[in-house]
């Protein structure tokens, strides 16, 4: 291994909102998904570099910024994106916000399968849509859309529809057929789609990854893709997103959503997603060496150490998502911090009989968290 994967960066008493939850007790912070690991030192380069210039005023992605993000979208996704088609965010929980204000008028619907990262749940009630949910299926240890149910939810007042793929927090990669389902589902329905891709570079099985908007003309003129450095590259605290609208009319509308409201994204979000997108690939791959072997081992521990916990597959990210309805507890979330482990509840995803644990982290780190958790079962 090039890079450092192994030794924990002491993140106590530091800035981490992952970390400062559980300041000054003795439970490992397992819940928001941000990695234990030190950026990539192409990214730490540029961002030293970056101070040096010394003078922090009002900034715009240069031209080798812009190119840079261009590249990457054609080198990794055979996707030749357009430099107008790009608006820069300060982040996607932000960019989930601004589509949900932007496509319909209040009292209109906005779908998507459940469980899911909370802010699809939260951005389209704030924006005063209806929300439409339906639930994810598992069938042969396989994440689905239950399409049956999508047209028995969908009303005609539907305007959006919110993937996230890969997944969060199920870890399922969208495949192509999948794609063409969810494509189909908008054209006939009419709806306006938001793909937000920003765990797509985190696949750790040999699964193609296909951007929705290229499943087929049609698709790619009512998408909005969502993408950043965040997660990849474990920058989330420099606040470096894209939303990539091919379609004018549609980027217009989001834009003006988004105006004098919506921070710009600061110098150094610039050059740390410009580091990243140019000179992280080494070390993006072994990442997804050290979070395979990571994923590994936590569903062989699962299995066999902890017994009433189900873990679901995971194809993709640094989240496990744990079912423990079996274990009958009160509060899953309050039992394991009792026993020194913070994750995060699965009823904010919209399924309280799971947990999900952020698995992005160095093995000793892991496996302390595991051993923990067994622990607590030996309690009850
Ligand atoms: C699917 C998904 N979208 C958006 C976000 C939030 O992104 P940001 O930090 O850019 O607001 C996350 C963070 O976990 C996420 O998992």
């Amino acid at each position: 291994m090039k890079f450092d994967f192994e030794t924990p960066p002491d993140r106590h008493f530091t800035d981490s909102q992952k970390w400062q939850k559980y300041q000054g007790k003795d439970i490992l912070p397992m819940w928001v998904a941000d990695m234990d690991f030190r950026c990539p030192p192409p990214v730490l380069a540029a961002l030293h570099q970056r101070v040096d210039e010394d003078v922090f005023g009002y900034a715009r992605p240069t031209q080798s910024t812009t190119d840079a993000v261009l590249d990457y979208f054609q080198n990794q996704y055979n996707w030749k994106i357009e430099k107008e088609w790009i608006l820069w965010l300060p982040g996607l929980g932000v960019g989930l916000n601004a589509v949900s204000r932007t496509i319909g008028n209040p009292g209109d619907g906005v779908i998507t399968p459940t469980p899911i990262y909370p802010p699809f749940l939260l951005a389209p009630q704030w924006a005063d849509r209806e929300l439409i949910t339906s639930d994810l299926v598992l069938e042969e240890n396989s994440w689905e859309i239950d399409w049956d149910a999508m047209e028995k939810a969908i009303k005609p007042n539907t305007k959006l529809f919110l993937l996230c793929n890969p997944h969060n927090p199920v870890a399922k990669v969208w495949r192509r057929h999948d794609l063409e389902k969810v494509a189909d589902f908008c054209l006939k329905h009419d709806l306006v789609l938001c793909s937000d891709e920003v765990h797509c570079d985190l696949i750790l099985d040999d699964i193609e990854f296909t951007p929705t908007a290229l499943i087929s003309e049609e698709i790619h003129d009512r998408t909005i893709t969502f993408h950043a450095p965040s997660k990849t590259f474990n920058i989330a605290g420099l606040a470096c997103a894209l939303a990539i609208i091919p379609d004018s009319k549609l980027r217009f509308s989001f834009a003006r959503t988004c105006r004098g409201i919506v921070s710009e994204v600061s110098n150094l979000g610039y050059a740390a997603c410009a580091a990243a997108y140019r000179h992280g690939e080494p070390w993006r791959q072994e990442l997804l060496q050290i979070l395979r072997l990571n994923r590994d081992l936590l569903l062989q521990f699962v299995k066999d150490e902890l017994p009433g916990i189900k873990a679901t597959p995971i194809e993709a990210t640094y989240l496990a998502w744990l079912k423990t309805e079996e274990l009958h507890l009160d509060d899953p979330i309050a039992f394991f911090e009792k026993g020194g482990v913070g994750l995060s509840d699965g009823r904010f995803f919209g399924d309280a009989r799971y947990v999900r644990l952020n698995f992005g982290c160095p093995q000793v780190t892991l496996v302390e968290g595991l051993r923990r958790m067994k622990k607590s079962l030996n309690t009850l």
